[in-house]
């Protein structure tokens, strides 16, 4: 079944947290709550429907609130930093469930670093490069936080974050607890980790190697002008949409098919890499879809290889 069938067979239920016993509830946890909050301003892709947010920085009520949520049949989903996200369009079926960073989001102790998920990845990795703490100079201009990082095992210029975890505090759906595992209990692969897909990531420890500032900074600076040549900063994309297949680069076979500039509606193949795809205008989850759907025929059609979607897609 393609995407875009999954899309107009499913029927959204409105889910609306308007019932005082929870909205009083959830002021006691300390959950902040937004009604009706447009999931395109919370996405890097500027497409998504609307639904209530509720954000917390407090770690140790998220059970409760979960328990809160199940009670009254409330379905929900985790947000990060929405850097690599495609969200339905409409009214969303489920609410949202984000954290808020605290102050401070980093501490450091010798080689470790203490990170909050909710930190800002970019401003995680200046933050640890001023205190001489390196390895991670390749993940400089990836948007997001650095929950979402972890939880897909981000990477660029020859690095993964996978490679620094020592510790991850996160909440299990499945034991409906919040756990801590070591780095050799997680398997992290190539856009890929051993986490299941409702676990909510709540805090990591970094190991990272020492190395002088002056030294990162030099490192930085070169990834960060490959990523401004090869790359469309500045235009709405969540990144890469297809993983890379093995031994292959799906941006080189979608621009050797020509298709950069593609569009249908407002969602387009870049011009400048044809892995991104980009929301020039109001594209909707839809167009985008669509656009994903074409592209990949047309790369199985050529190259025999199905493209797997390296952006999450809620469309449930
Ligand atoms: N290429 C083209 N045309 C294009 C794009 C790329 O011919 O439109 C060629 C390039 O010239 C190069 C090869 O394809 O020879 C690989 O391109 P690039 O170096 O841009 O790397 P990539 O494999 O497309 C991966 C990651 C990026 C990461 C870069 C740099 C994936 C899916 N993508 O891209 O990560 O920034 O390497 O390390 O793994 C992301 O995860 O969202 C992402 C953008």
């Amino acid at each position: 079944m393609n995407l875009s069938s999954f899309w107009e067979r499913s029927t959204p239920r409105t889910v609306r947290l308007e019932d005082p016993k929870v909205v009083a509830a959830l002021a006691e946890l300390g959950v902040q709550r937004e009604s009706h909050t447009s999931l395109a301003e919370l996405t890097s892709l500027g497409i998504g429907g609307t639904t209530d947010l509720l954000r917390t920085c407090r770690h140790e009520a998220i059970p409760d609130l979960l328990r809160l949520l199940d009670a009254h049949g409330v379905p929900h989903r985790f947000l990060g930093g929405g850097s690599n996200l495609l969200v339905r369009d409409g009214e969303l079926p489920w609410v949202v469930l984000q954290l808020v960073s605290p102050e401070p989001d980093v501490v450091l102790e010798g080689n470790l670093a203490h990170v909050d998920a909710a930190a800002d990845l970019g401003r995680t990795v200046t933050y640890c490069a001023k205190h001489d703490l390196g390895g991670m100079e390749g993940l400089i201009g990836v948007p997001g936080t650095v929950g979402g990082a972890l939880r897909m095992n981000a990477g660029a210029y020859g690095m993964q974050i996978g490679a620094y975890v020592r510790e991850v505090k996160l909440y299990r759906v499945a034991t409906r607890k919040i756990e801590t595992l070591r780095g050799h209990q997680i398997s992290f692969e190539y856009r890929h980790t051993s986490f299941a897909p409702d676990d909510m990531m709540l805090a990591v420890i970094l190991e990272l190697p020492s190395k002088p500032y002056k030294e990162i900074l030099q490192g930085i600076r070169i990834c960060n002008e490959k990523r401004r040549s090869s790359q469309p900063l500045g235009q709405k994309s969540a990144g890469c949409i297809f993983k890379n297949p093995p031994g292959a680069s799906a941006g080189r076979m979608i621009d050797e098919l020509g298709l950069k500039g593609l569009r249908v509606g407002d969602a387009q193949v870049s011009d400048r890499h044809a892995n991104f795809f980009i929301n020039t205008g109001r594209a909707s989850a839809s167009d985008m879809l669509a656009l994903i759907a074409d592209v990949r025929e047309r790369v199985t059609k050529a190259f025999d290889v199905v493209l797997e979607c390296e952006v999450v897609v809620w469309n449930g």
